[in-house]
């Protein structure tokens, strides 16, 4: 398998921005397009050729852009259509293609066609939209058509006083779910990407896809209600099989018209290894790549209200679970995307690494994502070992998610622990200014920021990271460096990989077996572990300590050491 051989997305480096918090070129205190172009040169060097860049459409940013206002125009506190074109010039000249982020699950309450839709019954908008009429209760009141529950909390329906019906919105109220069942709505998305392919985009991140379908008509969950009386349930609204004749259609009339392009969908954590090969499977599937969550939240995060930070703790054995159970069940059916984070879950340093070992622990994490198999994807400051919130007020937290939660558990919990809670699982943590310098507001913008600075800029930032040849992001740079060379590409993409020692509880090691058998060793602990090596090591290809510790057989791991290996049976 030669690199001529592959598609250009299979070796590509990726990396999402998210552009409200990347840079801002204008002194607004929001991020901007121009910004991302000021920064592409620093994405070259740190060798990124991919680049997918979170929604910038027209929005109200109730969901800071996911609720689309107008899908062909740029938001003016982001910039304009001349300046996304620029943009892909520019980025082009440097070898990095753009992908960026589709909408086609929802809109913003605020576009045109849900104006419309809420205003009259009778017109062909109405139908772009799911409707319904409420539930009368035993005592009169009216309730939502049924008990399904969104995944920002609340009803998944939302009563609308113009049109006197409730809709459906499987995130939030201002983000009404499209009717994918109506031709004419179908026919409107497919001019929405037409005209981004046209304008020169490498493709789409495809947001929600899904979610597409829904139960028809829809019925209530069997599932045990919440004392709001509803519940969430995914089989009523994910990969039912409506949903790929819609996926299909999409390919049929847009995606097979531009063959250079790459489509990841975002199908989120109910969607198994088998089902991703009807979005993502070499033969059938209609897209290039899925997104899944299976590997994001190994370390009890999720429903750790009750715990303290103490107790919270990376479950090793379940990750390298989670990470073979998708090598085995799409390798050679399915090409993986690999990834920590994006914008929706916390910091990876703060989930799997700690803050203690900054430094080792981001080194670590970075070795143990970028040579498994698969197109890597950083997210942004990723490379610089951002961590999450040191926030200490609610209010701080802006995402309608957080502040649903918020709002919600302020029923059960006291305040010290949602804060708790929020540090440790909101996507807020992810959206913090980027920190280029040490300068105010980590010279991200000149203006103070809508989401507060993370105190730590001042040690935690790219300006300082260029000049130490011992940081993260030179480690980053180097990791890239290594993983592109030919000899190791090829060992990394062509395998076969095999996961050793899955129960050991703290290391995380996996090879290659190919012509130059490369063999990746993690600790991800913040202790010394002793590691049996049953190979010869030929050399050392990466190592984020500076020497070599040995005893006998095994190889001494330090606090999250990590090794990139080439070796020898032996
Ligand atoms: C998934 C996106 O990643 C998330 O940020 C957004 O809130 C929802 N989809 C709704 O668009």
């Amino acid at each position: 398998m030669s690199n001529q051989t592959l598609p250009w997305w299979k070796t590509a480096i990726g990396y999402q921005i998210y552009p409200r918090s990347f840079y801002d070129s204008n002194g607004d205190g929001i991020g901007d397009i121009n910004g991302i172009i000021e920064k592409l040169p620093y994405l070259h060097d740190l060798g990124v050729t991919l680049v997918w860049i979170c929604p910038f459409f027209a929005s109200p940013m109730d969901d800071f852009g996911y609720d689309v206002k107008d899908y062909y125009q740029v938001d003016p506190s982001y910039g304009t259509l001349d300046d996304i074109q620029n943009l892909i010039a520019k980025a082009h000249e440097l070898g990095i293609r753009i992908i960026i982020d589709l909408v086609l699950n929802h809109t913003s309450d605020e576009h045109k066609w849900f104006i419309e839709a809420r205003k009259n019954r009778y017109s062909k908008y109405h139908q772009y939209y799911i409707w319904k009429e409420g539930r009368q209760a035993t005592n009169g009141t009216i309730l939502p058509p049924t008990n399904w529950q969104g995944y920002f909390g609340d009803s998944a329906w939302q009563y609308d006083e113009v049109a006197k019906l409730y809709y459906l919105k499987i995130f939030s109220k201002k983000m009404p779910d499209l009717n994918w069942d109506y031709e004419p709505m179908r026919l409107d998305m497919y001019q929405v990407a037409r005209f981004w392919l046209d304008l020169g985009i490498d493709g789409f991140r495809l947001d929600a896809i899904a979610h597409l379908a829904k139960e028809k008509p829809p019925t209530d969950s069997s599932y045990q209600v919440n004392a709001l009386g509803t519940v969430l349930d995914p089989s009523k609204f994910s990969s039912l099989p409506r949903l790929f004749d819609y996926l299909h259609g999409f390919k049929k009339e847009v995606l097979d018209h531009y063959p250079e392009v790459v489509t990841i969908g975002e199908v989120g954590g109910n969607v198994s290894p088998l089902q991703s090969l009807r979005y993502s499977g070499t033969t059938q599937g209609p897209l290039n790549m899925v997104f899944n969550f299976d590997t994001c939240w190994e370390n009890g995060a999720f429903g750790s209200e009750d715990k303290s930070d103490l107790e919270i703790r990376t479950n090793v054995i379940q990750l390298k679970q989670n990470f073979e159970k998708w090598y085995q069940g799409t390798a050679g059916q399915a090409w993986p995307p690999l990834y920590w984070l994006n914008h929706d879950h916390p910091r990876v340093v703060s989930q799997y690494g700690s803050i203690r070992y900054r430094k080792a622990s981001a080194k670590m994490l970075a070795t143990t994502l970028l040579f498994m198999y698969g197109t890597p994807f950083l997210y942004n400051g990723e490379e610089i070992g951002m961590s999450n919130v040191d926030y200490t007020k609610l209010t701080q937290f802006k995402d309608v998610s957080a502040l649903q939660y918020a709002r919600q558990a302020s029923e059960r919990l006291d305040e010290q622990t949602i804060l708790r809670f929020l540090r440790r699982t909101s996507r807020v943590n992810a959206r913090t200014p980027f920190q280029w310098s040490d300068e105010l507001y980590a010279g991200f913008s000149t203006k103070e920021p809508m989401f507060a600075v993370h105190k730590n800029y001042k040690d935690i930032n790219v300006e300082s990271q260029l000049k130490d040849p011992d940081s993260i992001l030179n480690y980053y740079k180097k990791a890239i460096q290594v993983r592109k060379t030919s000899h190791i590409q090829k060992a990394v993409l062509e395998g076969p990989l095999t996961f050793l020692a899955p129960l050991n509880p703290d290391v995380f090691s996996y090879i290659h077996q190919g012509e130059t058998p490369l063999l990746v060793i993690s600790n991800f602990r913040d202790y010394t572990v002793e590691f049996p090596l049953q190979y010869i090591i030929k050399e050392v290809v990466l190592h984020n300590y500076p020497s070599i510790e040995k005893q006998g057989l095994s190889i001494i791991l330090r606090p999250f050491e990590s090794y990139v290996l080439e070796v020898e049976m032996l």
